[in-house]
């Protein structure tokens, strides 16, 4: 055997997300977070587009990420008729929650023209390589796709285009406490022909 399946079969289940309410405040290491994006970049890809983006965000970093969600989502809720002021407060302090926010940005290949699910399926693999990552090391995360994401005007913000997708954000922390995880069994999502 290659690998310790042990080993990787603990970590696969032992692999949670873990929001900022259950982050210490302290910081992650650089590294592991550079250790977490690397693992992202070996995630499959169609044609090897590589399809990935990520911007970074640490220290005064996630003021600025917090001011503009807020802001944009002021300007889009209010334009909309359902701004709402807890909602507002929220995006704007909770990056500061946060050790580091990665944006998850998924980049259009000019080239190869492959079906856009293809590429934000590669870039879904490359975020469960981070979520495995921080989990060998103990450090805490969690994929959020509210606030802003599927906003149009946000994208340019995190280097995207109008063909490219912002998928999410990564939130990284030092947690508090471990929660468990739980699944319906396997057995109810599978089916053997043989
Ligand atoms: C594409 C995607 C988007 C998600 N968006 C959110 C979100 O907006 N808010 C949230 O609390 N969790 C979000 N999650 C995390 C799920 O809630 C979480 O994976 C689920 O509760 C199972 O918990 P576990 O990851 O610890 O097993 C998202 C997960 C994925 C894969």
């Amino acid at each position: 055997m290659k690998f310790n399946t042990e080993e990787i079969n603990r970590l696969m289940h032992h692999r949670r997300s873990i929001l900022p309410n259950l982050y210490t405040g302290e910081k992650v290491n650089d590294e592991i977070v550079l250790h977490m994006i690397e693992n992202a970049n070996m995630a499959p890809t169609h044609k090897l587009t590589e399809p990935w983006r990520f911007v970074i965000f640490k220290d005064a970093g996630l003021e600025k990420l917090g001011e503009f969600q807020a802001e944009l989502y002021k300007k889009t809720s209010l334009e909309a008729g359902d701004f709402k002021e807890d909602k507002y407060i929220n995006l704007r302090h909770k990056p500061a929650m946060a050790s580091h926010v990665i944006a998850i940005g998924m980049k259009r290949d000019e080239k190869e023209r492959l079906p856009e699910i293809e590429e934000i399926e590669s870039v879904a693999c490359a975020v469960q390589n981070m979520y495995l990552t921080a989990a060998a090391y103990g450090v805490g995360c969690y994929w959020g796709t509210g606030g802003i994401t599927y906003v149009e005007e946000a994208k340019s913000f995190f280097g995207l285009n109008s063909k490219d997708r912002l998928l999410g954000f990564f939130y990284i922390g030092i947690p508090r406490k471990w929660p468990a995880g739980k699944r319906k069994p396997i057995g109810e999502k599978i089916s053997w022909i043989q």
